[in-house]
């Protein structure tokens, strides 16, 4: 593994040589969840080491890459006419373009892109990502359209050089894959069984981001609290030791799974100062007939009660949530359930979605699939509830304290800088710019939908 590493390097070294004479620069377009932009890091790490530099402007781009999703149909539409857009560049400046990611590992969308758009040059799928300077180099030399996917998993790799978007806060994959087949949802079959990365690796990765200065974490995996370091090593155990590395201030982690939601993971959530007290438990439903059929492997009640032990067990506990409206056979009284949840939780956010037919998967194939006139009315009514929800939470923010860690500028108003409470909510607030990248203790002053307002002490 560390020999095709090894290669990959030598790839680089290689196409970075064919370019030493030239500027050139590459764009990025990122489609998809933060694991998706995780390997867009690793890929910008690569392109910069061959000599790319990057930049927003898809028009002056000599290679421009597509990341893709295709957890929810919209993302096809979307990158089909973003492609299309750029056959007239190509044929202008003899772009690169190199399209990968999960949609990638789904045929039909292959065909798709070798009949429509055979200009592309290359196609990667998600198991082959560390051989990009590989593609790269093949097509720079032989200008020959490369496809390499694979269809079975890809192994473990570590080392590649990565390029972070953010200079305080940064993500770490700690587990590939997923082994749960909910009935909803393709990542299974794009992203490939569950393969946990060592918990040296993954703890060298964050002890050295600590030196660099970031303060904190976000571990990543479709299924966090199935990791598994070997030897017993759990997930629990992991958070335990990143608590303890120095310089780290926050650390937050997505998803973990409400069904394997262990004692131990929130006796760590509850002794460990650093693990924000905001938790995102995924519902997808409230109604134990819909989240059986969705495979998720526990009912209403089961999630109601987890929510409960934790608020109990961890002081101040607030959580998000994932919840689809319109699955197969949702009936009027399921959907109440999960409204009833929602009223019951209080979640600090929700992300909707609107039900999406995955080719592949169980669902897709059930007939009692849901007109989109009701799937939107009920999205509505959700959304109405949930924003009612966000306003009654943010009102109890105001008048507290909050630990906020400072990003930087706000975008909207360059007077205000803008940052995080330990939940996650934006506190937009006038201070000296010297206070970027500190914690500080802000007394929010009002509230605003997406954000608070806040005062220095
Ligand atoms: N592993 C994570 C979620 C990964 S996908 C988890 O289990 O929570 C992110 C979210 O997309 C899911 O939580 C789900 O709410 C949504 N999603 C997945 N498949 C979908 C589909 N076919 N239609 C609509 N939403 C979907
Ligand atoms: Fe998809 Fe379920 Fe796996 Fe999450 S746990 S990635 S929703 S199959
Ligand atoms: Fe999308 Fe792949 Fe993530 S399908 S949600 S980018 S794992």
């Amino acid at each position: 593994m560390k020999g095709e590493i090894q290669e990959q390097y030598e790839y680089m070294k290689k196409v970075q040589e064919i370019n030493s004479a030239k500027t050139l620069k590459y764009s990025i377009y990122t489609m998809g969840c933060q694991l998706n932009e995780n390997d867009s890091e690793k890929i910008s790490g690569m392109l910069e080491e061959m000599g790319y530099s990057k930049t927003e402007d898809l028009s002056i781009s000599d290679l421009v890459i597509f990341n893709t999703c295709c957890v929810r149909e919209n993302a096809e539409d979307k990158l089909f006419g973003k492609i299309g857009e750029m056959k007239k560049q190509k044929e202008k400046n003899n772009t690169i373009i190199a399209i990968g990611g999960c949609m990638m590992q789904e045929e039909h969308i292959v065909e798709k892109l070798h009949k429509s758009y055979p200009f592309v040059d290359i196609i990667f799928g998600t198991h082959t990502l560390h051989k990009l300077p590989e593609d790269i180099y093949k097509i720079l030399v032989k200008r020959k359209r490369i496809d390499d996917i694979m269809d079975i998993d890809g192994e473990v790799y570590e080392g590649l050089p990565i390029k972070r978007n953010d200079d305080i806060k940064a993500s770490v994959t700690i587990m590939y894959g997923c082994n749960n087949f909910c009935s909803y949802c393709i990542v299974p079959y794009v992203r490939g069984r569950e393969r946990s990365r060592k918990p040296e690796d993954i703890l060298n990765e964050i002890k050295e981001l600590a030196k660099e200065g970031y303060k904190e974490i976000t571990l990543l995996g479709q299924n966090v609290n199935s990791y598994d370091g070997g030897n017993g090593y759990k997930f629990s155990d992991l958070l335990y030791d990143v608590n303890k590395i120095d310089g780290i201030q926050r650390i937050r982690f997505v998803s973990p799974h409400p069904k394997d939601f262990t004692d131990d993971v929130i006796r760590a959530i509850a002794t460990c100062d650093k693990i924000c007290k905001i938790v995102h438990l995924p519902l997808q439903s409230g109604s134990s007939n819909v989240l059986k059929v969705m495979n998720r492997k526990y009912t209403k009640e089961q999630y109601l009660e987890l929510a409960k032990k934790m608020q109990e067990q961890i002081p101040g506990i607030v959580f998000s949530t994932d919840i689809i409206v319109g699955f197969p056979g949702e009936t009027e009284e399921d959907f109440e359930d999960t409204l009833d949840v929602v009223r019951k939780i209080k979640f600090e956010q929700v992300y909707m979605f609107i039900y999406s037919r995955r080719v592949g998967t169980p669902a897709d194939k059930m007939e009692n699939q849901i007109p989109d006139e009701i799937k939107h009315k009920r999205f509505d009514k959700l959304k109405e509830l949930v924003e009612s929800q966000i306003e009654d939470n943010n009102k109890k923010y105001v008048g507290t304290i909050q630990k906020v860690l400072v990003e930087g500028k706000s975008k909207n108003n360059p007077n205000m800088l803008t940052g995080r409470t330990d939940t996650n909510k934006v506190v937009n607030f006038e201070g000296d710019e010297k206070l970027i990248h500190k914690i500080i203790d802000l007394k929010i002053v009002s509230e605003h939908m997406w954000y608070l307002k806040g005062e220095l002490l």
